[in-house]
């Protein structure tokens, strides 16, 4: 008998779908072949009636409201915390999935927050919200689990080179602007950005706290803390923004209980998900964010012993800040709900 596939389609709304990783959304959905019955785009009122191409048509953006998550079943938000915070919920109750880009609800421990190259099964257990991590965490995460899940690490400490594309599309134009400006021996303006970013850098500029911590960094080691279930896991970083368009870097130190041969790690690291290595030390080429734009995989290099600590190793990444750093690791979770059937919360199956 022929088994006939009853393959299903989804019904999706991308929130925010005018911004930097909005855009990314829809080409991910389209190049990926998402399963798409419907596609809607929602932004502010600011972008009501633009037009976005998608594939061969041309879909209207609409500004959200009321009854936009009716007869939606996913929702990939991406329009910053406080809209996800007004709308999200609204979404969920109309019966959605909304797999959130925000860092509104990503340490609320009802939420999962996932990465599916690392804890894919935690997805199982959404109550109709899953989050999206910080995009360095996801970043570093990407690189740092493979050689974790063998060996733990008793201790992390990163340095985060963050470009433009981490604050926006308008932050990317800023930056742009900037440099004409700089060129032509003009003021630079600043409006997104406390500070001119072109030709500079500066501490990543959330708010600090109490210890001299910005959020940024909180945020990678909370994140880390609970997407690897290492809830004491010592991490430390500093978080920086420079004056690159897209794709953020970050330099690594792990230390381990034992030593972990750069060999090994350079095998491990080899064969994981997500992740290209990127070394050539006799012409010194290692991973350059302009070759991790517009790329899936985090690149990976330089990996090399820390001759301060036996138990250390060093290693450099460069990953695409939109694309796995957001939109990529988006659609991978609503990939992941549409291939393990998890599209309906755990909640409303119960319930149901
Ligand atoms: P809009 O273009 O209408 O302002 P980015 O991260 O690149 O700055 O993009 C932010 C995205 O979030 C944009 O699509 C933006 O829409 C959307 N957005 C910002 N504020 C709101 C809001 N209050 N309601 C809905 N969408 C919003």
């Amino acid at each position: 008998m022929e088994v006939v596939s009853l393959s299903k389609s989804y019904r999706v709304a991308i929130l925010g779908a005018t911004g930097a990783v909005g855009t990314e959304l829809l080409e991910l959905l389209q190049s990926r072949k998402f399963p798409l019955a419907e596609l809607k785009l929602l932004a502010s009122p600011r972008s009501a009636d633009r037009i976005m191409p998608f594939g061969n048509e041309n879909l209207p953006v609409v500004a959200v409201g009321e009854h936009s998550f009716d007869n939606v079943d996913i929702v990939l938000a991406s329009a910053g915390g406080s809209t996800s915070k007004e709308w999200a919920p609204k979404a969920v109750e109309a019966g959605a999935v909304v797999i959130d880009n925000s860092s509104a609800f990503r340490m609320d421990t009802h939420v999962p927050l996932v990465i599916p190259e690392v804890n894919p099964d935690a997805a199982a257990s959404h109550r109709g919200i899953i989050a999206n991590p910080n995009c360095t965490t996801i970043l570093m995460a990407v690189a740092v689990w493979p050689l974790h899940r063998v060996q733990p690490v008793k201790r992390m400490v990163v340095a985060t080179y963050q470009s433009a594309s981490g604050a926006g599309a308008r932050a990317m134009e800023e930056v742009k602007q900037q440099a004409l400006a700089i060129l032509q021996g003009e003021t630079p303006k600043t409006e997104i950005f406390p500070y001119p970013l072109a030709f500079n850098l500066f501490t990543h500029n959330t708010k600090l706290n109490e210890l001299g911590y910005c959020e940024e960094e909180m945020k990678m080691v909370n994140e880390t803390r609970k997407i690897f279930g290492a809830p004491n896991l010592r991490i430390t970083a500093t978080c920086v923004r420079v004056p690159v368009l897209r794709a953020h870097s970050e330099a690594i130190n792990l230390e381990f209980e034992e030593a972990f041969s750069v060999e090994k790690a350079l095998q491990i690291l080899s064969k994981a998900p997500g992740i290209r290595i990127v070394e050539d030390w006799q012409a010194n080429y290692f991973p350059m964010p302009c070759e991790a734009s517009g790329k899936d995989e985090v690149l990976v290099g330089r990996i090399r012993q820390d001759i301060s600590n036996p138990g250390g190793l060093e290693l450099w990444l460069s990953g695409d800040q939109i694309r796995k750093g957001a939109a990529l690791n988006a659609v991978q979770i609503a990939e992941l709900l549409v291939a393990k059937s998890w599209v309906q919360s755990a909640t409303a199956a119960v319930t149901a």
